[in-house]
């Protein structure tokens, strides 16, 4: 029997707990310090400036910027990431604020001089007038002067490296990710299956839009950002032929 949900495949709880060990390897969570530095370097974020990471996830990088003596405040809608991100707060003693809320509803007047928004989560909702909500709930929380990155697979990254379907193991199963653009490349349509080791299929359509450098620029700037600069990876690379991710950084 197949598990399909009713909800927005971004509304399941059942994904993002699926989901949990393929996002948060190992390997992705000891490369934080080094995005973390880039991330410093981009933004050139002073020893005093607040941080809001907006869709933190398990707070990867909450944990490594309040480490480093930043102020954060991390925001998701998953509450089995949120409770594991508090408690690798507390075991280290870090005093981070993790807000259980949702992106089209938070938002913080002129309180942060950075907003985060890493590894592909924006872009999560059918309609572009609730993306254009979320850009706005950042202008709003920023400071003048506030800079916001936001780092993601880009539209003409996408269409270089498009593969139909694949499949990967992990330590609780398998998954078939199947790939189609839709809406003349406006988003893509991904049917996520995982097979748990005990035979239990999971199927979501995961449907978001995909953006190019020069679209989300344009979305960026007509909230009222300026010096909207785009990369190729968060080492600060071109956005060219060659680039790995859509990284952005834009200013209030
Ligand atoms: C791909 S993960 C990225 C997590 C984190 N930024 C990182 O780099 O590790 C996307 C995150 O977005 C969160 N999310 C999904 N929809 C959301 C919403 N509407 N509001 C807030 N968070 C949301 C999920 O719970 C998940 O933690």
């Amino acid at each position: 029997m197949v598990d399909e949900s009713s909800v927005p495949w971004y509304e399941d709880d059942k994904l993002w707990e699926i989901m949990e060990p393929v996002m948060f390897t190992e390997a992705r969570i000891a490369f934080t310090p080094n995005e973390v530095d880039a991330i410093k370097s981009l933004c050139k974020i002073a020893p005093d400036e607040a941080v809001l990471d907006l869709c933190c996830g398990v707070g990867r990088h909450s944990l490594e910027l309040a480490r480093r003596g930043h102020k954060v405040i991390g925001v998701d809608r998953t509450k089995l990431y949120l409770e594991k991100a508090r408690k690798a707060a507390a075991e280290e003693n870090l005093s981070i604020e993790f807000v259980l809320d949702d992106m089209r509803t938070f938002y913080r007047k002129k309180t942060f001089d950075i907003v985060l928004s890493m590894f592909t989560s924006f872009s999560y909702f059918d309609d572009h007038e609730e993306q254009m909500l979320v850009l706005r709930n950042i202008y709003a929380s920023l400071r003048p002067g506030g800079r916001f990155i936001f780092e993601s697979m880009g539209k003409e990254i996408l269409a270089r490296i498009f593969l139909r379907q694949s499949w990967s193991e992990w330590p609780h199963g398998f998954m078939l990710e199947e790939r189609e653009a839709i809406e003349n490349w406006s988003k893509m349509h991904n049917v996520w299956t995982f097979i748990e080791r005990d035979g239990t299929v999971h199927r979501w359509n995961v449907i978001h839009w995909i953006y190019s450098g020069a679209e989300i620029k344009e979305m960026l700037e007509s909230i009222g950002f300026s010096d909207v600069k785009i990369f190729g990876a968060l080492d600060g690379r071109a956005y060219d032929n060659e680039a790995e991710r859509l990284v952005v950084v834009a200013t209030k």
